[in-house]
């Protein structure tokens, strides 16, 4: 990345200029309103340059693959196991030297917006091989026209209940020291009520998504954080064939599938405890987890992406009526759609 010259940042300043904006956690980030959507300014900077299709914006190819996710609702978890599916046949999933083993998953998937328009860097699109696998965390209404109407791209989303999404938004923005461990529990879940925490409101980004896989379900999978915990190896299964390389019967009796699943678990993303297999984890991936980081101006230490990884820590957190209360507001948001939480 570091070799591929990067553009000014500023350059469209104009295309996010004059739009209400305002300061969010501890008053420390600033975040606009961009068409129909909150998003943190540096991300807004980054989907206008994406959709500046005449000046070096995003152009779709072939084949590319969009991972879609609201922050905190298991992006990490869901690059890991679409690489490792994806890439099965080049990296056997079990293979000491694979590359999850060593880099982070954010590593070998990037987040288009942020972690490259906004920074200037969308010049590493240009060097990825087809086909590319790619994040966005905005919603459908945002992506340039060259991933929404092109037959040959496919997109996977990921929902997690959002009391527990915003619990893990909470501890995660806590990490970020502009931010400061003080912010309180209820400013996040407030703006997640009102649809004005980032990427928000975050009932028109599920319902977008949810949407589209409705209308076109061979180029929009919908998926549930919770689904992935409750049967990792369907979820996998169910991905391989989305995305044009179903997991044959010689790949079921070898095992593959489990094996994805081991490479991806958190415990064996993150930390040593609980892996059944030690002898297949790599130090050098761990210490990736543990010491690197991620993002430019505001960054994040790579452990920052994993801590309990389950469903229901919201019971830790709020009280029944403020989950109730979060869930009936989507569900009016989701009356008529067929979606249900
Ligand atoms: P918690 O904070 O609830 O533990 P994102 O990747 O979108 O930033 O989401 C982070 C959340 O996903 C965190 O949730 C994190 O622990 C969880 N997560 C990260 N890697 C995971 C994995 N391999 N398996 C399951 N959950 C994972």
């Amino acid at each position: 990345v570091d070799a591929i010259p990067a553009r000014p940042v500023t350059e469209h300043d104009a295309a996010i200029s004059g739009r209400p904006r305002r300061l969010v956690y501890n008053n420390s980030l600033p975040i606009l309103s961009y068409r129909g959507f909150w998003l943190l300014e540096d991300w807004a900077r980054g989907t206008a340059a994406m959709a500046d299709e005449r000046r070096g914006g995003f152009v779709a190819r072939p084949g590319d693959v969009v991972l879609a996710t609201l922050p905190k609702a298991g992006t990490t978890w869901l690059k890991a196991l679409a690489f490792a599916t994806m890439a099965r046949g080049l990296f056997p999933p079990a293979s000491p030297d694979h590359p999850l083993r060593r880099l982070n998953s954010h590593d070998c998937v990037p987040t288009v917006e942020s972690g490259l328009f906004a920074c200037g860097r969308e010049g590493v699109l240009d060097k990825l091989p087809s086909p590319r696998l790619l994040n966005t965390h905005l919603p459908l209404s945002l992506l340039p026209s060259s991933i929404t109407d092109n037959d040959d791209c496919k997109i996977v989303y990921v929902c997690r209940d959002e009391k527990d999404r915003a619990v893990s938004t909470w501890h995660f923005i806590k990490r970020i020291k502009r931010i400061g461990s003080d912010v309180p529990f209820s400013e996040v879940y407030k703006s997640i009520c009102e649809g004005t925490s980032a990427c928000g409101p975050v009932w028109d980004h599920i319902l977008g998504y949810w949407n589209a896989s409705k209308k076109e379900p061979s180029r929009v999978l919908f998926l549930t954080y919770e689904q992935m915990l409750q049967d990792p190896m369907g979820t996998i299964r169910q991905l391989a064939e989305f995305l044009g390389q179903p997991i044959s019967d010689a790949e079921e009796e070898t095992g593959v599938v489990a094996e994805i699943v081991e490479l991806c678990r958190l415990h064996s993303c993150f930390s040593d405890q609980n892996v059944k297999n030690p002898g297949l984890e790599s130090m050098k991936k761990q210490k990736i987890n543990r010491e690197g980081s991620q993002g430019v101006g505001i960054t994040f230490s790579n452990d920052a992406y994993f801590r309990k990884g389950v469903a229901g820590d919201w019971l830790n957190h709020m009280t029944l009526e403020m989950g109730q209360h979060l869930d009936s507001i989507l569900n009016e948001k989701f009356d008529g759609s067929g979606f249900t939480i």
